[in-house]
């Protein structure tokens, strides 16, 4: 698939308002783990829509019904830490789904991710798997996690962030041409220290308040 199949950035005008909102340098710590839930559960939204369906036949109080459930099992990989509240918010809508957690923080030298916790199980007995993580600046960290699921044996991986730098997107891209990406919003560029500008700053210190 080419970049411009792969990627897509929500246009909607609750997603733009609270992107504002999060971008914001006055917004508290809790005010912005409200925002990142809003927004993880309306770009989850956007980026399962073609799950798969089943039919589901029952009654309601009135008669038969021929309905549907989802047909899919989904597992959600947070990139600890800034991943922590994506995945929660995300629960909230499949509580059914598994939680993979993967320890990966930025080298502040190298920018390059160094992992240091691995919760995936042994059997992936999921049809899906959406990595979280808000920010994707050089794109290291997405295309680490993406590949450490890709070593377990998953074929079908999303990956859902808030924001992300171009540079990101065409790295991961490039490592990974089979993975669809749903944003939030591409800005600009990345600076000296690649922190995604304008961005909203280091996304894990926003969220936990150890700024
Ligand atoms: C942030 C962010 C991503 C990574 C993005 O995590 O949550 O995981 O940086 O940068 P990249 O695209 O250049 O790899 P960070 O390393 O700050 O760890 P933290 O969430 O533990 O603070
Ligand atoms: N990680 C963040 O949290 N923010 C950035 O801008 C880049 C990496």
């Amino acid at each position: 698939m080419s970049e411009s199949e792969l990627v897509s950035v929500s246009r909607h005008p609750l997603v733009r308002h609270k992107l504002t909102r999060l971008r914001d340098e006055a917004t508290e710590p809790w005010q912005f783990r409200l925002l990142v839930r809003d927004l993880s559960q309306l770009l989850f939204f956007e980026a399962t829509h073609d799950l798969r369906l089943e039919p589901w036949s029952m009654r309601t109080p009135l008669g038969e019904h021929a309905g549907e459930r989802l047909a899919e099992h989904i597992g959600l990989v947070p990139i600890l830490r800034a991943g922590l509240g994506m995945a929660d918010a995300i629960l909230d809508l499949v509580p059914s789904a598994c939680v993979w957690h993967l320890g990966l923080y930025r080298d502040h030298e190298t920018l390059r991710p160094v992992t240091y916790y691995n919760k995936l199980p042994a059997s992936l007995a999921i049809d899906v798997a959406l990595v979280v993580d808000p920010m994707l600046a050089t794109g290291g960290s997405a295309a680490t996690a993406v590949s450490i699921l890709k070593e377990a044996g998953l074929r079908r991986i999303k990956l859902l962030g808030l924001i992300a730098a171009p540079e990101g997107v065409q790295a991961l891209s490039q490592t990974h041409p089979d993975v669809p990406v749903h944003l939030g919003a591409i800005d600009s560029h990345l600076d000296e220290r690649s922190y995604i500008v304008p961005g909203l700053g280091d996304a894990g210190d926003r969220q936990f308040g150890t700024q």
